[in-house]
This record gives structure tokens, C-alpha cells and sequence, in this order.
């Protein structure tokens, strides 16, 4: 366990903003409820120099990253179109060849890095878990099984010489040492090099009302503001942004070593966005902890009238994110019968902490439940355009985003 009361950036005093009580970890689904379970206290602090939004304490990366690690990025077709389309912008932004070299940090199991590799663009894919770097390995991509380092990207960089292009998709918001990670990335960087990345979008979260995207391995929410202070510890700087809709909405970030490129507008016009919203105040954080403490028991106890109401409720994807949700509003299997995920890495597990069972999202059509709480509603458009039926018949959704309400 990493507890700090001090900034990863700035070293400054962490001023504590939400506390979301004890939690397992997001994505430790359970082969058996029988199992022991680490548990760990869920807070949040902020500091204002560095604008940085963290965990106050993190589990070790070992425990999180393993070889079972369940997440995969292609159990979503709109990821899956998603990161087609980030490859477009990539080759759009910089002309890549079979001279280029490009870098993805955290490549989970290909879904971006494989239309690299069908353009015979050389690349390298660092991911520590085995289990979606062996899938990646099977599409025929490169990958280091590592975690991303400052030693490794030196060992990258000597080995197949400066990258054109670093890429990360919802991997740096992963990583605590973040001073060294942006410095690794310099490294590695060619002069007019420039890195890529998104991630959960702090605004958003603050905005929607969407406590669940802070989980253990969230270690920072980021923020224009934030990235700015990270990168220019390095000497680079933000040069393009712009706002995704994935996991709930993201934002993508280009930077470039300072001076290197002029920065679009669309930087500083965020930035003014961002202390509009509050973004660089600590107290901004305290308004929403009352927030989400109102929107957790508005959900236990709409769950709990429609218990007593005889309506059987369900949950539809087991998300990282939804971990948060049922383990500080105690939400169990009491209320929620079942989760219907497609992944086949988490179908015949448990939830985390709660341990309700998750059950193949091929049954939901048969065995439709009267009410489902959209963990996943991030993929709103996709489950519910697959499953319109389910509204027809007289199903209900329910989702707690930007507050508790039926669909
Ligand atoms: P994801 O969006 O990756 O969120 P998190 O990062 O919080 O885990 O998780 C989506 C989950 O929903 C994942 O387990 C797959 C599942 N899912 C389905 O079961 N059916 C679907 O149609 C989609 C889009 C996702």
C-alpha cells in the first residue's frame, strides 16, 4: 500500500476532498466469495500548486497489474471504433512510414497499436499484464511485458532508437510516479516528437456527478491545468487538446517538447474552461463530495423501493468503475441480482467486495430483469441500441449519471 499526504508532484501538503470509505480493488472480480479480499480506504486529496486531483492511497501496482488482470479493451465495439479512428488522427497529425518508430504505454491488448501494425508501422507496445499482452503478441504486435519505467523507456530508446510518436490511452491517469513517467516519455521522444494521450476527464467527472471513474488504479484524475504543471517539469508542453466521449468523457492531450510546435487555441481556451468550473480549487472538490454522498443513498434507496415494490433490478456491465458505486453506497446482491457482462474474463466471477454474481450478457434477453442499473453507462448507446426490445417490453434503465433517474 502507497499512502502519501503529499503531493506526487509538487511534494505539497494533499488537502483531503472525498473520502468513498473502504473499497476492494475495481477490477477485483472473484473466482469465489470464499476468497480473502484486500480492502483499502478510498480517499481523495488535491493540491493546489500542482492542480493535481489523486488518491491519497494506492494499492502496489503488482496487485492491480497481475496476470489475471480482467480488463480488456475490445469488449466494446465503440472502443473498438474509437481507437480506429484515434489511429486516423495520429497518421493525420504526423506522417509515419516504415522509418517511424511509435511507442504505446500501456497497450492492453492491441485494440490501437494493431492498425499501426497492419500499416507495417514499427511499434512497440509496453504492457505489464501478461494475459492481454499475450493477446496483442497473438495479432501480431510487439510488446514488452513490462511495467513503463524511466529505465525502460532508456531501454527502449537504446534499443530501437527515438520514437516519432508515444502514445497512452487511459494508462498515465495509472501511473504514481508521474515526474518520472513524463520524463521517461522525453526520452524517448524524437526532437519534434510528440506524445498522445487520454484520459478520464477530470471536468467531466465533476461535471456528471461521476465519483466511479476514482478507483485504486485511477491514481489522478488530470486536467488541462495538471498536465500543464506535470510537463512542464520536463520542458514540454500541451499543444492540442481535445475532448473524447469514451469512458464517460476523456480528454486527449498532444504535447510536444516546449517550443517545438505552436499551441492550438483549443489549449488555452480549455484552461479558461477549467478555472471557470473551479478546476484549481480545493473547494470545488468539497461541493462534490456532498454530491456524491447525496447521489449514493438517492441509489441505495431507489433500489431499495423497488425491492420492496417486489421489481427485480439488475446490473448491466461489470465495471471497474461500478465497484466504487455498490461498495460506498452498499449496494449488494440483496439489490442487485446479477451483472451481465460480455467479457469472458469476468463472466462466472463475483463484483468486487459486494460479490454479486455476473452472468453472460447472452441471458439478458431471456432473462430480463423489470428494472437495470447501467453500470457501463458509459456505453449507453451501445447496450441500449442493443437492446431495444428490452425498453419495449416494458424493462426500465436506471442510471446515476449526472443524477439518480429512470431512462
Ligand atoms: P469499461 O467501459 O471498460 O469500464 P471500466 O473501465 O469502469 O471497467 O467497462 C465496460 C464493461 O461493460 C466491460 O466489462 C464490458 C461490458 N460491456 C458489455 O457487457 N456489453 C457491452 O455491450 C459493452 C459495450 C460493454
Amino acid at each position: 500500500m502507497q499512502v502519501t499526504e503529499r503531493c506526487r508532484l509538487s511534494d505539497d501538503p494533499l488537502e483531503l476532498v472525498l473520502d468513498l470509505g473502504q473499497q476492494p480493488l475495481g477490477n477485483g472480480f472473484m473466482d469465489s466469495i470464499n476468497q480473502a479480499e484486500f480492502r483499502y480506504t478510498l480517499q481523495c486529496g488535491f493540491a493546489p500548486t500542482s492542480k493535481l486531483f489523486q488518491l491519497i492511497s494506492q494499492p502496489e501496482p503488482e496487485l492491480m497489474f497481475h496476470g489475471k488482470y480482467a480488463f480488456m479493451s475490445e469488449t466494446s465495439e465503440h472502443m473498438s471504433s474509437h481507437f480506429e479512428q484515434m489511429f486516423t488522427h495520429v497518421v493525420g497529425r504526423k506522417v509515419l512510414s516504415a522509418d517511424s518508430f511509435v511507442v504505446e504505454i500501456g497497450s492492453n491488448d492491441g485494440i490501437l497499436l494493431k492498425h499501426f501494425a497492419a500499416h507495417q508501422i514499427p511499434h512497440l507496445g509496453v504492457e505489464p499484464a501478461e494475459y492481454v499482452a499475450n493477446i496483442a503478441k497473438n495479432k501480431g504486435i510487439r510488446v514488452l511485458n513490462k511495467f513503463f519505467s524511466k529505465e525502460i523507456a532508456a531501454q527502449i530508446h537504446e534499443d530501437y532508437g527515438a520514437a516519432d510518436v508515444v502514445l497512452a490511452a487511459n494508462v498515465l491517469c495509472h501511473i504514481p510516479s508521474i515526474l518520472d513517467l513524463a520524463s521517461g516519455i522525453k526520452t524517448m521522444l524524437k526532437a519534434d516528437g510528440i506524445l498522445i494521450f487520454e484520459d478520464p476527464y477530470l471536468g467531466d467527472v465533476i461535471r456528471l456527478g461521476s465519483y466511479d471513474q476514482i478507483y485504486d488504479e485511477h491514481v489522478f484524475l488530470f486536467s488541462a491545468l495538471s498536465v500543464t504543471e506535470i510537463f512542464k517539469r520536463v520542458g514540454m508542453e500541451l499543444i492540442d487538446v481535445s475532448h473524447q466521449t469514451t469512458h464517460g468523457g476523456s480528454m486527449r492531450y498532444t504535447l510536444a517538447r516546449t517550443g517545438a510546435y505552436s499551441p492550438n487555441p483549443s489549449v488555452s481556451a480549455l484552461i479558461s474552461s477549467e478555472l471557470a468550473l473551479g478546476l484549481d480549487d480545493a473547494r470545488t472538490f468539497m461541493v462534490f463530495s456532498d454530491r456524491v454522498k447525496e447521489s449514493g443513498k438517492k441509489l441505495r434507496q431507489t433500489l431499495e423501493d423497488l425491492r420492496s415494490a417486489g421489481k427485480r433490478v439488475a446490473a448491466y456491465g461489470a465495471t471497474s468503475k461500478s465497484t466504487t458505486i455498490y461498495n460506498f453506497a452498499g449496494i449488494g446482491a440483496d439489490l442487485i441480482s446479477v451483472i451481465y457482462d460480455n467479457s469472458p474474463t469476468k463472466i462466472g466471477r463475483y463484483s468486487p467486495g459486494v460479490h454479486i454474481p455476473i452472468v453472460s450478457e447472452s441471458e439478458f434477453a431471456s432473462d430480463a430483469p423489470d428494472v437495470t442499473f447501467l453500470a457501463a453507462w458509459n456505453h449507453q448507446q451501445e447496450i441500449l441500441g442493443k437492446h431495444q426490445r428490452y425498453g419495449i417490453d416494458g424493462g426500465r434503465w436506471i442510471t446515476h449519471v449526472p443524477q439518480v433517474r429512470f431512462l
